[in-house]
């Protein structure tokens, strides 16, 4: 007997853009489990989260080996919402999982190594008690090992039925280039590269975005509320339950300088002039490229997927708000 029962209504509202030039569609924002699904999170919030977002159409949750704190932890408790919660629900589920930082002591625990890369995978298929994952990546580029290796070993990870499709996420544009060459002509296309994007980094718009088009990648989005500065969390002062409050936090109190926080409030008039919050403005701003297929955001609660969501009947931007933007972005 399953614990829960999703929503009968979870598909009706959610778009969902094909992933490159692949058959695999990915829902317009992801979730991702690097923080609050940790060892040191409460399990029963986590499975919270994990239930709203499948029960507003968020297909797609994305892991890595080393999301915790401690490492590896995330994926636990992603393995345990899987064997209660979603048990009947694999089928629908996009998990994709990561290896290329460091994971375990010694020469063969972080890069891209095949030795790192094949136990890396084993190892969290193992923690999450599945057989397969839908995305594995690279999770960073490996200047010390050739990229043939690396994408041999991705290639080799689709073939032995470990993934479905491969992924590489941090790769600069020119090795982006090679990286998809060697995976077409392994006969493993490659889906998909995750990367930062949002308002206070615009790397992508360089070589990377134009380069994912010609080589019929999708583009998923990472940290696209900048890890909640682009929100109104920071606005009046460091909350104790906030990311940057928190000791383990990525997000340290010292980047969220009065100078970032002054352009939040200047987003923050144009945001409300489209009748919209901060958040919910720079999750539809990084949406507007047709190139990015999806954003995967982060959530302590909730109340914070429900209101990311609420962006979907209002994705467009006049040019008057894009120029707007840009001048306080500049
Ligand atoms: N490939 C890579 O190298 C890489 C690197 C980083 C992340 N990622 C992936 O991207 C995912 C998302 O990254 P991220 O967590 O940094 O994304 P994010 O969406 O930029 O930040 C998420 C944080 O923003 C705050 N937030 C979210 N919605 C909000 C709202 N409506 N109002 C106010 N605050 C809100 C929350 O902060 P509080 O917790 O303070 O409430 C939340 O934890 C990760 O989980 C991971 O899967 C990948």
């Amino acid at each position: 007997m399953p614990v829960w029962i999703p929503n009968d209504g979870r598909y009706d509202t959610m778009p969902y853009r094909r992933c490159g030039r692949s058959g695999l569609k990915l829902p317009l924002l992801s979730l991702g489990l690097w923080h609050n699904f940790g060892g040191v999170d409460r399990a029963e919030d986590a499975r919270a989260l994990v239930r709203r977002a499948f029960d507003i159409g968020i297909t797609h949750f994305d892991l890595a080996n080393n999301y915790g704190p401690p490492p590896g932890s995330a994926e636990e408790t992603f393995g345990a919402l899987l064997r209660t919660d979603l048990v009947d629900h694999r089928d629908e589920l996009i998990i994709s999982t990561k290896a290329g930082y460091l994971m375990w002591p010694g020469p063969y625990g972080e890069w891209g190594s095949r030795k790192y890369l094949v136990a890396s995978v084993d190892q969290s298929l193992k923690r999450m008690g599945l057989d397969y994952v839908d995305i594995f990546y690279s999770h960073r580029f490996d200047p010390d090992t050739p990229l043939e290796e690396t994408m041999g070993v991705l290639d080799h990870i689709v073939r032995s039925g470990r993934a479905l499709y491969a992924g590489i996420s941090n790769y600069p544009a020119d090795h982006t280039r090679r990286a998809a060459t060697i995976l077409r002509e392994l006969g493993t296309p490659c889906l998909i590269h995750q990367a930062v994007y949002n308002m206070f980094n615009r790397w992508i718009e360089g070589d990377l975005l134009t380069t994912l088009e010609q080589e019929g990648m999708g583009c998923i989005v990472f940290s696209p509320l900048a890890q909640g500065m682009l929100t109104d969390r920071y606005l009046h002062g460091i909350p104790g339950d906030s990311r940057a409050g928190k000791p383990h936090g990525f997000l340290r109190p010292e980047h969220i300088t009065e100078e970032k926080l002054a352009r939040v409030r200047l987003l923050g008039n144009v945001a409300a002039s489209r009748g919209q919050s901060i958040a919910q403005m720079a999750l539809a701003w990084v949406l507007r490229h047709s190139a990015v297929t999806s954003a995967v955001i982060g959530a302590s609660s909730v109340k914070q997927i429900e209101d990311n969501v609420a962006i979907i009947p209002r994705l467009e931007f006049s040019a008057d708000e894009l120029h707007r933007i840009n001048e306080i972005l500049r």
